[in-house]
Formats: C-alpha cells, structure tokens, sequence
C-alpha cells in the first residue's frame, strides 16, 4: 500500500530534510510498493524527482537524500490507478508545477474531477486519480483563495479514502495534510515536525505523536503544528500527543538477514507481552462479558488475522458450545444485514486499518452491533471505532507476511475464549485454569517449537523449492493452522497451496496426487482428531504423496511421514502456537532459496487500505 511522508524544518535548524524523508521511505518500504518519489521546495522551486522500481535503486539514480529546503514531501506507489510508471509514481504537481501532492487511498470521484477539470484547460501528467487533486487546488487558488482554504476546498471536493499530503512553492515552509480512512501520524520534533503513514517512519527522529483523526485537516510546520475537523473547527493538538513504546532496535533488522525471520523468531518475546499485557489489562474481561450479552457473535478480518478469528470460532465452539460466525472481512455485505442490536462484532486487525475489515465494522455498527477490536496497533482506525480495543502487544510488524502478529491473536484470543467459557459457567474453574496454564506457557512453547524446527524446515524448503502445487491439511482445530501455513508458502514462495480438511480429499482433491506430490499434515494433539488424520495419511501415502508432518512428540503417527517437525506437546487449544512457527519457518526458508525477498512478496501489501 502507498506510503507518505513528509518533513519541515524551522528556519533556523540546518536539517537534512532529504535524507530524512529518504530514510522514512526505507522505513515504508514493507508496506509494499511499485515506485516512489520525493518533492522539495527549494529558493521557491518545487522539484520532484520520482520513478518506478526500488527505494535503493532510485536514490542511486536520482539522489532522493540530496534534496534540500525546509519542506520535503516523498511517497511509495502501489499501482491502484494507473501502471507502475515514472509518470504515475508520486508526487503530482498541478499545471504551474507550483502545488505538489502525495497520496495514498483512492479518490473515487476522480473521474467526474478531471473530465470537469480538462474542459477547464487542465493538461494531466499521469493516470492516476491523486493528480486530479493538485489542479483542483489550483483551481480554486486562481479564485484568489489562500492555499490552506484552496487545499481544504479540495479535500471537501473529493470522496473516497485518503492521506495526503500537499505543499506550495508560494508557502516553502508548511506541509498541509487531510484524512480519511487511510492512516496518517504527526511526529512531533525540537524544531521539526514530521507526518506519516505510520509511526516505523518517524522513529529515528521522534515517539511523540498525534495519531490523525478521520476528517481532519490542517499543516504543520518546522515549529507549530495546526489540525482542525473538517467543517467543525480547531482541535487542541496537545491532547491528542502520546509517546510511543516501540523504539528503533525493535523496528530493525537486529543481526537478522530479513525481517521475517527476526519476527518469526520473536515470538516468544511477543506472546509472553501478550499474555503479561492481558493479565494486567481490565478489557478482556470486559470483553467476556459484552460477549455473555451478546445475542450473537460473529468474528471477521481479511488474510492471516482470519485464520486467527477461525481459530477462535472453533475454540468458542469447543469451550462454550456456541456457534460464532466467523467471515472474510471483504464479505461483510452478506453478513451485516443479518446483523442487529444485542449482536456483537469482533474484529481482527494486525494493522488495525485494513479498509475490509473496517469497512465491516461500520456496517454492524450502523445495525446497532456492538464492535471489539482485536489489534497490535494502538490508535488505529479499527480500534478507535470500536466499542472496545483488546490489543496483542507483538511489537511493530514489518514483514509484509504476518508471522508473531498471528501467534499472538490467537493466544489473545484463546484467552478470552476461555474467560467466556468460565463467565458462562461452561468451563469449570479447575478446567479453565488447566487450559490457562497451558496458554502460559506459550512462550515457552514457541521458543522450544522454533528451536527445534529450524533444521527440518530447511531440508523441507530444499525439497519444496521445486515444486508447483502443495497441500496442507488437517482437521478440527489444526485447520487454521494449515490455512495460515498454505497463505505463508504462497505469499513469500509463490507456491500453489491449498488447505482444506483432509476428509475432503476423497471429494475432489486428491485426483490432483501423484508421485512425490507434497502434502503436509497439521496434526493436533487430540485422539479423535489424529485417529481421523491416520485414514487420511494412508490415503495420501497409497498413491505417492511426500508426506511431510507437523505433529507433537509423542503423536502415534509419527513413524509415517516421509519427513516430520515435532512440535512440543501441549493441547488442542495452543495448536497455532506449537504448529504454525514451523510452517512459517518452512515457508521462509523456501523463499530464501528460491532467490526471493520474503520481506517483500511481489504484489502485496502489508497494510491494505482499498476495497
Ligand atoms: C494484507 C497482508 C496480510 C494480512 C492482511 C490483513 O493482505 O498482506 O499479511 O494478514 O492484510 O491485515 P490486518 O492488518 O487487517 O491483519
């Protein structure tokens, strides 16, 4: 997804404005994009310099660092509108080259705009729907207004989802900014103040930040900064500032060749804040009993964050006996109309800002639904619209593939599982806490998980480099783990995978087996369950199928599998924890020696803010 950011300087510090919105791009760079680009305003002259392909590429080409002047503005593009291009790539300036804009979101009326706006004489540079917005602002300029009413005139002209950022050549030392739906922070400096898409961007310089609200407008400059509600009036910037936990070492690399595989071994760390964080926090049990009121639950997200929602789904089923409705975010159309006062929404968001996923909670609450957000990022979109915020504490997420954000959502979300069960008298309190001890453990469990795997998930990777098709299958509660290993492989490896319940082979899939076929079974640590996937293995194994296991240490099948990654035993309720760091470890180590970049899969974004 696009990425912004912008610097202003006070007169009087002599900063590097350009290596710093060049760095800030580096840091926007996992968001995932196709192009990028930089504007400065220098002896009141704006220059931009922008094209398509990589950050490091583009610096070397056009010098993003070496720009000057107490205001730069820089983007990295994510081809909605228009093809990865140097003309496309960002910033768009209008016809004088006086106005230059940076953008991310989707304007949805652009094309009304810019047909109005071409009869009027506007000559267009680029496909894309953010330029319609830099002659707009020119429009209404020639009206003889100021830029911040021309700008804010603009802003009240479109519709759609935005972020953006704008800057004059007439005003070289402000940088405007308007939102909404796409993410935007103030970073608040000794005589500078940044914006952002994100906070990873600003963190080199500043933790003092305003997260920007929905319809908010205003401009910033080396030493004030101004917001206003679109429509509404000023807003006190200073009660909106908070200091953000995260530092720089924890948003780096740290010695790790990618960034995924510094998160994937993260993970105990991660779910030892997130256990620690709950335990201290009132809101899950606030969260327990807004559940106990519920008439119905439902529980939704988009990608990995759904296969953490589809574990609890099932872990409700098992505990409590009662039916959550877990669907995909993007669906929420034929879910919300089923929806109304009493039902309560989940909502599951690493990001805390994917569009889907917030688009679904307008919907249920627009129906009376009352809305907890599930999300690592504080502040965030979802968060901030729901009824209430339980969040996973894993740390910033930088690998576009998910990897702790996920085992953490399920421990959060296994937890309240299990307060629920206990409010509603489903769990006894010495089952409960059986089940809560395990989840304690947690940490433990990955750390022992990610130690042993490390070895078995290279020599698996070195089998599955060359190979066009994988399945993963399980049954019951290892289900979502399957899902979320085939999602892994396919993001980073760019493997056809598939997960389904292995009772379904029979019914179409397996016609697909032949020799060395790669199958991977996720086997819980449950009888009943392992009972079934024997059957399943045997099926596989009779007609050639490589058969490769995820299965706990003392698991009756592990003398079947042409290649196994033993995982520590525990119980069916911390499968996601014990068996999802392996696959993800296989799904890495496949990428690194198929040559690609894990950090940065081709066509993905991390944070997903159009429909
Ligand atoms: C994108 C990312 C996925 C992520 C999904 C949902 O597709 O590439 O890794 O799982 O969005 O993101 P969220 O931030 O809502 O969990």
């Amino acid at each position: 997804m696009c990425g912004i950011i912008g610097v202003c300087a006070s007169p009087g510090r002599r900063l590097n404005t350009g290596e710093m919105v060049f760095k800030g791009l580096l840091r926007l760079e996992y968001r995932g994009y196709d192009s990028a680009g930089v504007a400065s305003i220098e002896s009141g002259v704006i220059k931009v310099l922008k094209g398509k392909g990589r950050i490091a590429d583009l610096e070397k080409k056009l010098g993003f660092s070496r720009v000057g002047g107490s205001v730069v503005i820089g983007h990295t593009r994510w081809a909605t509108h228009g093809a990865p291009s140097d003309e496309n790539a960002h910033p768009h300036t209008d016809c004088t080259g006086s106005i230059a804009i940076v953008h991310n979101g989707i304007i949805e009326n652009y094309r009304e705009l810019r047909e109005a706006l071409a009869k009027k004489g506007h000559v267009f540079k680029s496909e894309t729907d953010t330029e319609v917005v830099a002659h707009l602002i020119e429009e209404y300029l020639k009206t003889g207004l100021a830029p911040y009413e021309a700008f804010k005139k603009a802003i009240s002209s479109i519709r759609g989802s935005y972020a953006i950022l704008a800057v004059f050549s007439s005003q070289p030392d402000t940088i405007f900014f308007a939102k909404k739906d796409s993410p935007l922070v103030i970073g608040l400096g000794e005589g500078f103040n940044m914006v952002a898409s994100d906070i990873p961007a600003l963190l080199e310089y500043t933790r003092r930040v305003i997260t920007v609200r929905d319809m908010w407008v205003g401009y910033i400059t080396g030493d004030s900064v101004f917001i206003e509600e679109l429509g509404k009036g000023p807003v006190e910037p200073s009660s909106y500032v908070r200091v953000v936990e995260w530092d720089l070492e924890s948003a780096s690399k740290g010695g790790y060749q990618h960034f995924m595989i510094k998160e994937i071994h993260e993970q105990p760390r991660a779910l030892a804040e997130t256990f620690y964080g709950a335990l201290s926090d009132l809101s899950l049990g606030e969260a327990a009993k807004i559940l106990l009121d519920a008439r119905r639950i439902y529980i939704t997200a988009a990608g990995t964050s759904y296969h953490a929602s589809l574990h609890f789904a099932l872990s409700m089923g098992r505990i409590s006996k009662i039916l959550v409705t877990p669907f995909i975010a993007s669906e929420y159309e034929s879910y919300a109309p089923t929806a109304r006062e009493g039902d309560v929404l989940i909502a599951v968001s690493q990001s805390g800002e994917t569009m889907d996923t917030l688009k679904a909670v307008r919907a249920f609450k627009e129906r009376g639904a009352r809305v907890i957000a599930v999300s690592n990022v504080v502040d965030s979109a979802i968060p901030r619209e729901s009824d209430l915020p339980l969040y996973t504490r894993a740390g910033p997420e930088i690998g576009v593939a998910a990897t702790k954000t996920f085992t953490t959502q399920t421990l959060l979300l296994s937890l309240l599982a299990l307060e629920y069960g206990l409010l509603r008298g489903e769990l006894l309190k010495s089952e409960y806490e059986e089940l809560r001890k395990e989840l304690s453990k947690s940490s433990e469990l990955a750390s022992k998980t990610i130690s042993w795997s490390e070895g078995v998930a290279r020599k698996i990777a070195e089998f599955l480099r060359f190979k066009n098709s994988i399945y993963y299958l399980s049954r019951g509660i290892g289900l979502p783990t399957a899902m979320e290993g085939a999602l892994k492989i396919k993001e980073i490896a760019y493997i056809h995978a598939e997960a389904y319940p292995a009772g379904e082979s029979k019914h179409g899939p397996i016609a697909l087996v032949e020799k060395d076929f790669p199958v991977v079974f996720v086997v819980p640590r449950d009888e009943y369950y392992e009972k079934l996937i024997l059957g399943n293995i045997q099926e596989m194994k009779a007609r050639g199928a490589f058969i490769i296991g995820v299965a706990p240490e003392d698991s009756k099948l592990l003398d079947l599998f042409d290649i196994c990654i033993k995982t520590p035993a525990s119980n069916w309720l911390t499968t996601p924890i014990t068996h999802t760091p392996p696959l993800q470890l296989v799904a890495y180590y496949t990428s690194v020696y198929k040559g690609f970049d894990p950090d940065k899969p081709r066509n993905l974004a991390k944070t997903v803010t159009v429909e």
